[in-house]
């Protein structure tokens, strides 16, 4: 009999289900980004967050239990995420999953929503098994991990500031870009000359962890002096060499974890995932070195339900259950 896991994430602007069986097979992915409603305020307003997640939530998992074709009580486990992320925005997902599974008596799973992006290349890759080696870049985390099996993770690596995406939005917004600033930044690059500029990559001796505050300070500071100066920026241009920089020091330790660690496998997850000048560099470093290289789907690598759903049938298959007194961990 298949396992049929319904995953719901709510940790920040994205209200999000999804029914997936086996934690391969997905069978409906339902996300409401609430993107045009915080663009206003060039960043994502706790507060209203929560609000359109309270107004979202019952018709998101409806649609994705309709686009599955099952009910409620047809489904093995609920897994919700419940940190780190947004306090407001995550209580609406656990007390709502709660709820749930307890008008259902379906088993409540809470997952970790950095092991939620791990998991969103489990669905498209039958062949992807731990051990490997994964980059996590999103808006709040740059994390280097050896996946060493299904939820047991070691850190090698960590952000010491800003996160990757989080420089991402932080120079789309020096740039006058709307948020969030990835997507933007992107397009812009794709016109511009990455080697206009040497933006610094920085690096610590022998650690893998990572450091983008001064990559975004130095474009940060090229930017106002050309507006002191009444220089014109070929914003294109800033916008390749930006990008370049952050490819390549995600690349370059990446690959030096897959080295270090003799692991032959490499994923990629999280928001930054999504970026075509990180997936490219990444599938061609991996070659080079006859690594096998992994990228879930562009709509897999930001926010969805069907990577809580991924993750939460490993954790369901592991025994993990959560009580009704589970919580939300901003800080977990
Ligand atoms: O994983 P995610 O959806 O949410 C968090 O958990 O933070 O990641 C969102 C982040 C944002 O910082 C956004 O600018 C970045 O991912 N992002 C990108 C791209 N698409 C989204 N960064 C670079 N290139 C992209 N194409
Ligand atoms: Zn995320």
């Amino acid at each position: 009999m298949s396992t049929l896991v319904l995953g719901i994430e709510t940790s920040c602007d994205e209200t999000a289900a999804a029914v997936v069986e086996d934690g391969r097979k997905i069978l409906s992915n339902v996300v409401h980004t609430q993107i045009p409603d915080h663009v206003v305020f060039g960043g994502v307003v706790p507060e209203l967050a929560s609000r359109k997640h309270m107004e979202y939530i019952n018709r998101v998992t409806q649609a994705a239990l309709d686009g599955a074709g099952l009910e409620l009580r047809d489904l093995s486990a609920i897994a919700v995420t419940y940190g780190p992320g947004l306090v407001g925005p995550l209580l609406v997902g656990v007390s709502f999953a709660k709820g749930l599974a307890w008008a259902s008596g379906v088993p409540l799973v809470g997952i970790h929503h950095i092991d939620g992006h791990i998991s969103a290349a489990y669905p498209e890759h039958e062949d992807l098994r731990p051990p490997f080696v994964c980059m996590v870049a999103s808006g709040g985390h740059s994390t280097l991990a050896v996946v060493r099996d299904y939820g047991v993770y070691e850190v090698i690596g960590q952000a010491r500031d800003d996160a990757a995406g989080e420089a991402f939005d932080k120079v789309a917004r020096a740039l006058g870009l709307p948020y969030p600033g990835g997507p933007e930044i992107s397009k812009l690059a794709a016109l511009g000359d990455s080697m206009s500029h040497h933006f610094p990559r920085t690096r610590f001796a022998d650690s893998l962890d990572f450091s983008f505050s001064g990559l975004k300070t130095a474009v940060l500071n090229y930017l106002n002096e050309c507006e002191m100066k009444h220089i014109s920026v070929n914003q294109a241009d800033v916008a390749a060499s930006f990008e370049q920089a952050v490819v390549d020091v995600l690349a370059d330790h990446t690959m030096e974890a897959a080295k270090r660690y003799g692991i032959s496998r490499v994923v990629i997850a999280g928001g930054v995932a999504a970026n075509a000048r990180l997936r490219e560099e990444m599938q061609k470093r991996c070659a080079a070195l006859g690594l096998q290289f992994y990228a879930p789907s562009v709509g897999l690598c930001t926010d969805n339900g069907a990577m809580i759903a991924a993750a939460g049938y490993y954790a369901y298959a592991r025994g993990e259950r959560a009580e009704l007194s589970l919580n939300a961990v901003p800080n977990l």
